[in-house]
């Protein structure tokens, strides 16, 4: 793309109306394992009719942004974590797991072919998102665990994701649809839990809302869930920060790093009761309702915040640099 075009693009993204001008891929097949891995211009797919993905949904993705920072340089916030929750997800979906070194050089390689995407510092929250994803590609329509797949990486300039801009949403509680249920796809980031969700999401929508705010209905009592698209916190009074618990919601990275900051904060974490195994088997509904302040304090998250560094002079010498802030 011309540099004036992309200037003015980067200059007042519109979220999801374009994409930067590389991709990076690889493909999977059962006999040969993970190959193909390369960033090249960004093209479109040919897919045959049958391709598994386009009967079954078998296909996970994750969103992650790159930041400008100060000093020039480029910057991922805990990729890592973003890796192993794809491969969760990949778990999840019966598609293979995609190695998270390779997860991480796929970003790496793109954010650095596009890094010109990246913009200036001043104009915070108008950062590139990267969106990589799998698909089951098997030409094949039976429902199985697939012999071939794709994985693949593209960036998309990002405005704002609501109208209201930055300043905050407002959600709308649905009595009618829930997210997820004990034993389901609610902690995996699957494109199937998103089409699901559009039925609320339109709900919403009609009543002037921004997101929906899903309700865990397993215990009867309609506990705070998750929001659309985000993990939710309460921060009470007496300066309890509270949030459900891990099982049946996506493990978010800003969840994570909310809880890892708190004491920074002076807020104490309560993190509500597990309704359901990490391995995804179902367990009783809470004990420990989230909106009664959560329970005994637990923290499922471990270890530190970190960021990863693409900077000019790492990129001259073809490596990254990783810092970590520890957690208080
Ligand atoms: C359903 C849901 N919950 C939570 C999150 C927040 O996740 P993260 O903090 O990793 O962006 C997302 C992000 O897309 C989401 O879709």
């Amino acid at each position: 793309m011309p540099d004036s075009a992309r200037a003015e693009i980067v200059a007042s993204p519109v979220f999801g109306r374009h994409l930067t001008d590389h991709m990076a891929s690889a493909t999977w097949t059962v006999r040969k394992g993970w190959r193909d891995r390369k960033v090249g211009p960004l093209e479109p797919f040919t897919l045959h009719p049958g391709t598994a993905v386009l009967h079954y949904g078998q296909e996970i993705f994750e969103g992650l942004k790159a930041y400008r920072h100060a000093d020039g340089g480029v910057f991922l916030f805990r990729p890592e974590v973003n890796a192993r929750r794809f491969a969760h997800s990949a778990r999840r979906m019966a598609l293979p797991p995609l190695p998270e070194e390779d997860f991480l050089a796929s970003i790496e390689a793109l954010v650095r072919a596009d890094e010109q995407w990246v913009p200036l510092r001043r104009r915070r929250r108008q950062e590139p998102l990267l969106t990589p994803f799998m698909f089951a590609a098997d030409e094949f329509t039976a429902l199985r665990v697939p012999e071939r797949a794709v994985y693949s990486v593209i960036a998309w300039p990002a405005g704002p994701l609501f109208p209201s801009g930055h300043n905050g949403v407002t959600l709308w509680i649905s009595s009618r649809y829930t997210r997820s249920a004990p034993g389901g796809t609610g902690d995996a980031k699957c494109g199937g839990n998103y089409a699901a969700s559009m039925a609320a999401q339109i709900e919403a929508t009609e009543h002037g809302c921004d997101q929906v705010l899903y309700l865990d209905r397993t215990g009867g009592e309609g506990n705070l869930e998750e929001a659309g698209t985000m993990n939710v916190f309460l921060v009470t009074g007496d300066g309890l920060l509270v949030t459900p618990a891990l099982g049946a919601i996506l493990d978010g990275v800003t969840r994570d790093a909310v809880l890892s900051l708190a004491a920074e904060f002076g807020l104490t974490r309560s993190v509500g009761a597990s309704r359901q195994a990490d391995d995804g088997a179902a367990r009783a509904p809470s004990k420990h309702p989230v909106r009664s302040g959560g329970g005994p304090l637990r923290l499922d998250a471990a270890g530190g915040v970190s960021a990863r560094r693409f900077s000019s002079e790492s990129k001259r010498r073809g490596r990254s640099n990783s810092t970590t802030v520890p957690q208080p």
